[in-house]
């Protein structure tokens, strides 16, 4: 049995959360371009009034909220619900990255960013899930990262919180293939955003956000549940998790100046 894809966005309502900047934003320029109707959110409202600005009256949904606050979710998803009757794809692409090592290591910044990378998805699907179950279709999209895949240097909060997200599509994809509502597990390696530009080192194989959007949006067309790139880097990095770990150490600090 094959998930299901989306042959054509025309019409389909789509939720993403995390429309302001970055690979979000480059989801939903090119999901409003396809006809898609978009719903963004996201907390800086002036961000997603401008790229509203851009589209049809009738094709964008403006929906500021906070993904850790829980009655925001709710309270947004009614709205989107009592104006266009449903949801097609939740696109959660919303996250955050703090630089946390065993020196600067504060739980504060650790809790925040579970709150908002792994909670905040799980507080969504928990939203749209009983009605996709009822329907028996939609499809359920969200962003995590190839840093989930096994530890890397400077994730001591993002490494474990995308790790999550891995487990959690792994996990939904078994309840939700027979019932009809496709999974998308999405994992880019390094794309430039506002998020990376606070990075000191350089990154291997980056790409622009428009290219991680386009690889995204066809790969949930083609209905993927393992939606991976840029291929060159992410292969690179699933080879690496099957090593031993004396040698995927090694590697790894040879790579990464630590
Ligand atoms: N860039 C990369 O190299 C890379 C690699 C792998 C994975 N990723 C993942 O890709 C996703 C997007 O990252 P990006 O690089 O495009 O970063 P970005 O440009 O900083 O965008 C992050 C988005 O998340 C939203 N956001 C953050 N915290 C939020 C919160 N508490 N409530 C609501 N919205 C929130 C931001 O909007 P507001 O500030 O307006 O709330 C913004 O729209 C993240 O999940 C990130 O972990 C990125």
């Amino acid at each position: 049995m094959k998930q299901k894809g989306i042959n054509r966005f025309t019409g389909k309502r789509v939720w993403v959360i995390g429309a302001s900047s970055g690979i979000g934003e480059a989801c939903a320029k090119a999901l409003l371009l396809e006809g898609a109707k978009v719903a963004l959110s996201s907390r800086r409202a002036d961000r997603l009034n401008a790229i509203a600005a851009h589209a049809k009256a009738d094709q964008t949904l403006v929906i500021p909220l906070d993904v850790t606050n829980h009655d925001q979710l709710t309270q947004g998803y009614e709205t989107l619900l009592k104006t266009w009757g449903g949801l097609d794809l939740l696109l959660f692409v919303s996250g955050m990255y703090v630089p946390l090592r065993a020196d600067n290591f504060e739980i504060d910044a650790a809790e925040q960013t579970i709150e908002a990378n792994l909670l905040g998805p799980m507080r969504a699907v928990a939203l749209v899930l009983p009605a996709m179950l009822k329907a028996h279709t939609g499809h359920i999209a969200i962003v995590g990262s190839v840093a989930g895949y096994s530890g890397l240097p400077k994730a001591l909060a993002y490494g474990p919180s995308k790790a999550g997200i891995i487990n959690f599509c792994e996990t939904l994809y078994y309840d939700l293939l027979p019932q009809g509502i496709s999974v998308h597990m999405i994992s880019p390696g390094f794309v430039a955003t506002e998020a990376t530009a606070q990075n000191d080192f350089e990154m291997p194989a980056l790409i622009s956000a428009e290219e991680a959007a386009a690889e995204i949006i066809s790969g949930i067309e083609r209905g993927e549940f393992d939606i991976h790139f840029p291929k060159r880097f992410s292969r690179f990095l699933k080879f690496l998790r099957i090593l031993p770990y004396p040698l995927y150490f090694w590697i790894v600090r040879r790579f990464v100046k630590i």
